[in-house]
């Protein structure tokens, strides 16, 4: 009955346009779904390395993931170790899917936050977390700002934060601009290159707590 499930979710997925930009779900039993972020399995291990190599334990870290799509990079933190998870995702079919996956796999202590980033007041609906993941969304959260808004709300999200994985990226074609990609690095952070070969040839920065 669960594989079941987790095949129709995939199934429904797979259905999805390219320009949902879907992820994978790490858990046993997805295999079925066909991302369109083919690069996130080979990042994900690039950041784990990395991590460990840099000596930091995963263990029991909260997470937020920002942008999170179905969760990819979250859950799968969680499966090397961290504690509770935090998404936030505004399209309404995607928070759908998370809590179908939340719900099939049985997990406790995830929260989906259904709304666009720079609609959420962090004082009041998102706790400090230790680990922030923020890829490939910094352009969207500055499309709906502006530069100096979308900078303010990652400094708040990440003003706890131990680690970042950031993915500095822009539309289309066009690459992220310098202020973007040193993003992490004006908020405190120490911007270590692990993979430049993400998507699209994209960088993708493993921050760690610098100052
Ligand atoms: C380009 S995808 C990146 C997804 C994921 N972070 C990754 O690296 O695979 C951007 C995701 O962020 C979501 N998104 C876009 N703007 C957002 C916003 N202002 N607040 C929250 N989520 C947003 C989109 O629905 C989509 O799932």
């Amino acid at each position: 009955m669960t594989q079941k499930l987790r095949d129709e979710l995939a199934e429904e997925i797979n259905g999805w346009q390219k320009a949902a930009n879907y992820q994978g779900c790490p858990f046993k039993g997805y295999e079925k779904i066909n991302p369109h972020r083919k690069d996130h399995p080979k990042v994900l291990k690039a950041c784990l390395d990395h991590l460990k190599e840099k000596e930091y334990d995963l263990t029991g870290k909260s997470v937020i993931d920002v942008g999170s799509n179905i969760g990819f990079f979250a859950f799968s933190l969680r499966i090397a170790g961290a504690g509770q998870l935090y998404m936030v995702e505004r399209q309404g079919r995607v928070q759908k899917v998370i809590r179908q996956i939340v719900a099939i796999e049985g997990l406790k202590d995830v929260e989906v936050l259904g709304k666009k980033m720079h609609n959420v007041d962090q004082a009041k609906e998102l706790p400090k977390c230790d680990i922030v993941v923020y890829k490939s969304v910094h352009h969207w959260i500055k499309k709906f700002s502006d530069e100096k808004t979308a900078e303010d709300i990652f400094r708040e999200i990440t003003s706890e934060a131990s680690a970042v994985i950031y993915e500095p990226c822009n539309f289309g074609k066009a690459l992220p601009t310098d202020a973007d990609n040193s993003l992490a690095e004006r908020c405190g952070f120490d911007t270590t290159v692990v993979i430049a070969d993400g998507f699209k040839g994209r960088d993708i920065q493993v921050c760690l707590r610098s100052k």
